[in-house]
């Protein structure tokens, strides 16, 4: 086990030390060569989660730059930015330079919790604690309109799954779009978003991308729950007692809201219509806490249905469906990261012998292809950027 761990620990160092990028006194990680030059919010929690194995400076590092580049000023005051552009650039697309106008999945207090029980490092805390309670008090602010603890994103960037078929119906394009049609569907929505001052509630009501989105959301509890975990670190239990309720507030909300007859669904639009379009992302919501007992053994038993049980689990939409498309970027490949969240989710709910499954299986998958941004779950073929850092998640999963 020591030799493997060694061997793991190895591989990853030279995948993270390759992607690194200094940039004046800040550092990060870069997601991939190339293609992903940029910081990216939810790469950087992963790779934090990464760092904390074998460069405690660094794992800080990532975070540090991470928040470096919270909005300050304005109705958006401290959303955190899904893109950083530290050498300038994006003004064309997004009407800012330097940084995107939406955000990603918020994992930052869970990565920073995370580095913390290995490090022991308290300026890490210090100094995140503020700008992450700035995150949070945003979503709430501009991305609650109906005040029901489940943030709505305005754009599918925003999820992290860019080109998942649960998109198709909410950016109005035809039923299986091309990759071409809906990738320039997401940059003309980025027009729209400047236009309507990316104002959620306005941006329902003109019938634009409002979702609630299911895994977001629990990946939004987790980080509550961290946050509240940090502000107990921190000597404050009278803020920890107010995002321990606020992740209450969102886990209840998934589990009544979200949750029918053993399956987890995103709501549309200001009407908050059920897309009943299937995915692995219900998986992620037990990483949230958002599953009664019975809720997650539901959706275990789905999990270990042969839909969603290739030989390469978890592809991302169950192969059963006609929109499953193994080689296509997100409509139905294996993303590592997500098969971390959904790793710990079983954890979290006691599923040992589930969770033990799906590690071997991911190490098999960077073992057999390497580092790929996500794989084909049949055949387990690396596709998309390479070597792709987050993908070294699976040193975490080694335990
Ligand atoms: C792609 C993914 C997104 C990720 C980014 C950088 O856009 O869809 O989730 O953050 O690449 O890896």
């Amino acid at each position: 086990m020591a030799e493997l761990h060694e061997m793991w620990l190895k591989r990853v160092q030279a995948l993270m030390t390759a992607n690194q990028v200094p940039v004046g006194t800040y550092r990060y990680t870069r997601p991939a060569p190339s293609r992903y030059e940029q910081q990216w919010l939810w790469d950087s929690c992963f790779h934090a989660m990464i760092y904390r194995h074998f460069d405690a400076a660094m794992a800080r590092d990532e975070l540090f730059s991470v928040v470096a580049s919270q909005v300050s000023m304005g109705k958006d005051a401290g959303m955190i930015p899904h893109m950083t552009y530290w050498r300038g650039g994006g003004l064309e697309l997004w009407g800012e330079d330097g940084y995107s106008i939406i955000t990603q999945p918020p994992l930052i207090a869970v990565a920073a919790q995370l580095v913390y029980e290995k490090t022991q490092d308290r300026a890490l805390l210090d100094e995140l604690y503020s700008p992450i309670c700035l995150y949070h008090l945003w979503f709430d602010r501009r991305r609650d309109p109906d005040q029901d603890h489940l943030v709505s994103l305005i754009h599918p960037w925003e999820s992290g799954w860019d080109s998942s078929p649960r998109w198709d119906a909410a950016m109005h394009l035809s039923a299986n779009p091309s990759d071409d049609d809906a990738r320039e569907a997401r940059k003309k929505l980025v027009a729209q978003l400047i236009k309507y001052d990316c104002d959620a509630e306005r941006l329902g009501d003109a019938g634009l991308f409002h979702v609630e989105v299911a895994d977001f959301n629990a990946i939004r509890a987790a980080d509550l729950e961290s946050l509240a975990w940090i502000a107990d670190q921190l000597g404050k239990p009278a803020d920890a007692q107010k995002w321990r309720q606020k992740a209450a507030a969102t886990q209840l909300a998934v589990q009544t809201k979200m949750s029918h007859d053993g399956q987890v669904f995103d709501l549309s639009g200001r009407a908050e219509q059920r897309i009943a379009v299937a995915s692995a992302s219900e998986f992620v919501v037990l990483f949230g806490g958002c599953a009664t007992p019975k809720q997650a053994q539901q959706l275990v038993a789905r999990l270990e249905m042969a839909q969603f049980q290739p030989e390469y689990p978890i592809p991302t939409s169950p192969t059963d469906t006609p929109l499953f498309a193994g080689d296509r970027y997100w409509r139905g490949n294996v993303w590592l990261n997500v098969n971390w969240l959904i790793w710990k989710g079983l954890l979290r709910y006691g599923y040992t012998a589930q969770a033990q499954h799906l590690a071997e299986k991911s190490l098999a998958l960077a073992e057999k292809q390497g580092f790929h941004e996500y794989f084909n779950p049949h055949t387990g073929q690396g596709f998309g950027s390479f070597p792709h850092s987050w993908s070294g998640i699976v040193l975490d999963m080694l335990a």
